[in-house]
């Protein structure tokens, strides 16, 4: 492995070969109960969102959408206003988009837009793209005020890895290193930083946002769900993943895993032997598709709806109005045939079935493993997941989840 020690998707690509030649799953199958309460529970919700959302670096798009000075966009999904500003230096910076006269919502771009300043609407004082307050009408009715004081409040935010990361907690921080552990280098081997941004959609769905990420961890659907769009390119539950820090490095073997087994592993190819789709915490899945990046963002908003915003990028501009249709016609497959009318809509199905009282708990298998390890990464932050977790076929303890830990 000396020659791949930067790319630690080999070890990963290694081990899912094995499970092809040695026919056996990466992990030991196992089943687990988990009680409908985690996806269903308002209560719980809310101690996710103070416990893993208050205060976390977050990926809000590829950083190919901003590639030029004064284009910005709002984001309005984290519940606090954002704006993401490309600045004349080339850099990237995030603020409260929030006016520093009488806090009037600065600027308004769900899509991607450009503009030299930002001019509240209410009174015109206007901004700098670094943010500075470079303009008061009438500045001479306040008297005593220093400008000065009143630039746009920042957040952290860095460009990195091809993509925008933003605390959306002013008195947060991203350390990104520490935060990203390894799976930073995927991000680098698999070049996002040099791509060019495509498209994105954005849309609310009703299900947890938590069903969305296992979604996406789940070996055991794929050929199933997707047996009429994807499915015949994969091997039947033939996955594999490891935790870093608290993301999750994924692999699922494409049919081409077969030929790949032969060839040296300069040869092998992340894009098309296998499909990774990562999972990078707390709400970020990335699927390396072999012409496009999906990078799917989950912002929950209640127990049972969440914002899913899919930005994908591609190697580059399309060249042709032949190429752009190809791209078209792709990421329609992916976003309308795969996610929206596949995945998103089989996760809002689970909710309704959920929410019905039908079942106390759901059941997970031994093919589920992503699953159970996205579920023990939030544990991290949440703690108190054994007022959840069953053991098989245990006589329910229905607990009250709304006591105390003492009071238990
Ligand atoms: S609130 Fe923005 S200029 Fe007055
Ligand atoms: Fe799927």
């Amino acid at each position: 492995m000396t020659e791949h020690k930067d790319d630690p998707r080999y070890a990963l690509f290694e081990t899912l070969i094995g499970c092809v030649t040695d026919n056996k799953p990466h992990e030991p199958f196992e089943t687990s109960e988990i009680d409908v309460r985690y996806y269903t529970d308002d209560e719980w919700f809310k101690h996710e969102q103070e416990t893993i959302f208050s205060d976390v670096p977050l990926i809000l798009g590829p950083s190919a959408m901003l590639a030029e000075a004064g284009q910005h966009f709002t984001h309005d999904h984290t519940g606090k206003p954002i704006l993401v500003v490309r600045g004349r230096d080339k850099k990237l910076r995030a603020f409260l988009n929030v006016c520093r006269h009488r806090g009037v919502r600065l600027a308004d771009a769900p899509e991607v837009s450009r503009k030299p300043t930002f001019t509240c609407p209410y009174h015109h004082w206007t901004y700098g793209l670094d943010g500075t307050l470079t303009n008061v009408p009438v500045e001479d009715s306040f008297p005593d005020f220093d400008k000065s004081c009143r630039n746009l409040v920042q957040l952290p935010c860095e460009e990195a890895h091809g993509l925008i990361w933003v605390n959306p907690n002013k008195n947060g921080t991203l350390n990104l290193p520490d935060f990203l552990g390894n799976i930073a280098n995927d991000l680098d081997n698999f070049g996002i930083a040099d791509d060019h941004f495509f498209q994105q959609t954005v849309q609310t769905r009703k299900a947890n946002w938590k069903l969305i990420v296992e979604a996406f961890q789940d070996g055991y659907h794929v050929t199933r769900l997707h047996k009429n769009t994807v499915g015949g390119f994969f091997m039947d539950c033939v996955a594999a993943q490891e935790t870093v820090n608290q993301h999750i490095r994924s692999i699922v073997a494409r049919k081409e895993l077969a030929d790949a087994i032969e060839l040296p592993q300069a040869q092998w190819d992340f894009r098309n032997h296998v499909s990774f789709a990562h999972f990078i915490w707390p709400n970020t899945i990335m699927v390396f598709h072999p012409d496009y990046i999906s990078q799917m963002a989950l912002y929950p908003q209640s127990s049972g709806e969440t914002v899913v915003v899919h930005s994908c990028v591609i190697d580059s501009k399309p060249a042709s109005d032949k190429e752009q249709a190809h791209f078209e016609r792709g990421f329609d497959i992916i976003e309308n045939g795969v996610f929206n009318a596949e995945d998103l809509h089989t996760c809002e199905q689970a909710q309704i079935g959920m929410d019905s009282g039908a079942n106390d708990t759901l059941v997970v298998g031994g093919h589920e493993g992503g699953l159970r390890a996205f579920l023990n990464i939030c544990e991290q932050s949440t703690g108190d997941f054994d007022r959840f977790i069953r053991q098989p076929n245990a006589k329910l303890d229905i607990v009250d989840l709304h006591d105390t830990a003492d009071s238990r």
